[in-house]
């Protein structure tokens, strides 16, 4: 099996700039591409700011953060991509978009290098016969923010040959996550069962059954999750969920993968969470306060 070295990552958004941080920390040498400077700008920002995060906090040598540095570099260029051992797209979920890259490093990289989406609910095998190597794609969808949780959903499609399976497994420990195997149906594992969850949350503050506030923390004091739903939500970005649950709505047609109307109308009027600073919560202002009386939601918000 060929040794994977060196990786590319296309798309430097919140899960791209993730992923190359967490590829250049594991000491691979990364190249992030995106469309354009300024994007590549913030994804390098956020990168700097969470390697010094973790240095602060110690989880991570100073040299190390260095070294991580040094093995990333940042370019517009679909070219500089064409001698990486693996690529890995996290680009907006948008199959058209997604495969006309795909034709493009397809005919760029030579046969062996692996293709890998972080697709959160499109079809792997729809990317795959996309390109004239269908055996060497893969699914490797990881989880916000990236260099802190451990899960890796390594997806075989139909045409995946066990070789590239066997490495993109291998590839995700030595990213030193935890790789679960996933088959190639939209949502993968985590997805199908969070997005129904996080849908049904929004509902119930539609509904009015109770405040913003209380609805978060009756799931992280009631089932101990780290956060509660609506700041996941507004954690993930009400726009991703929103195009997630329709790509979801479109593969199975079941009502609780469509999202409901507040949602919808969040973001259309530009509430997109916590990236432009408003969603369920307001990030204005420090602590971030809910925005049940802009929403319009029906119980009075207490805090
Ligand atoms: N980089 C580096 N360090 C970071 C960081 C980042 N991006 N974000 C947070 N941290 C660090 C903080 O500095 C802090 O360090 P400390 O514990 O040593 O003090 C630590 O992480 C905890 O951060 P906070 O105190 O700010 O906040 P929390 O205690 O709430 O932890 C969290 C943050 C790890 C994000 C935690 O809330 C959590 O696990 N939330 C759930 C996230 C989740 O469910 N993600 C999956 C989303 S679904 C998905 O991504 C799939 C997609 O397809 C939709």
């Amino acid at each position: 099996m060929p040794e994977i070295k060196k990786v590319g990552v296309l798309g430097c958004g919140l899960m791209g700039s993730g992923i190359a941080q967490t590829a250049a920390t594991a000491g691979f040498t990364t190249v992030a591409r995106d469309v354009g400077a300024p994007l590549l700008e913030k994804g390098r920002g956020g990168i700097l700011k969470s390697l010094g995060r973790l240095v602060e906090k110690g989880k991570l040598e100073a040299s190390a953060r260095d070294a991580a540095s040094g093995r990333l570099s940042f370019t517009t260029d679909l070219d500089a991509l064409r001698d990486c051992d693996i690529i890995i797209e996290a680009v907006t979920e948008d199959l058209e978009l997604k495969n006309r890259l795909w034709k493009e490093l397809d005919q760029l990289c030579p046969g062996q290098t692996i293709f890998a989406s972080n697709t959160s609910s499109l079809t792997i095998a729809a990317m795959a016969a996309a390109t004239s190597r269908p055996d060497r794609f893969v699914g490797l969808h990881f989880f916000n923010p990236v260099p802190l949780m451990p899960l890796v959903e390594v997806v075989r499609t139909v045409t995946t040959s066990q070789e590239t399976f066997d490495q993109a497994y291998a590839f995700a420990r030595d990213l030193g996550k935890e790789p679960v195997t996933a088959t190639d149906s939209p949502g993968f594992i985590v997805n199908l069962l969070l997005v129904p969850y996080l849908l049904d949350a929004a509902r119930a503050l539609e509904h009015g059954v109770a405040t913003t506030v209380d609805l978060d923390r009756a799931m992280q004091l009631g089932c101990g999750h780290p956060m509660g739903p609506l700041t996941l939500l507004d954690y993930i970005g009400l726009d991703t969920v929103v195009r997630i649950s329709e790509i979801m709505f479109d593969a199975y047609r079941e009502p609780r993968y469509a999202a409901p109307p507040l949602l919808q109308r969040m973001v259309v009027a530009g509430f997109h969470g916590r990236k432009n600073g408003k969603g369920f919560y307001d990030y204005s202002v420090d602590p971030a306060v809910p925005s049940d009386l802009a929403l319009g939601t029906s119980v009075k918000s207490e805090r």
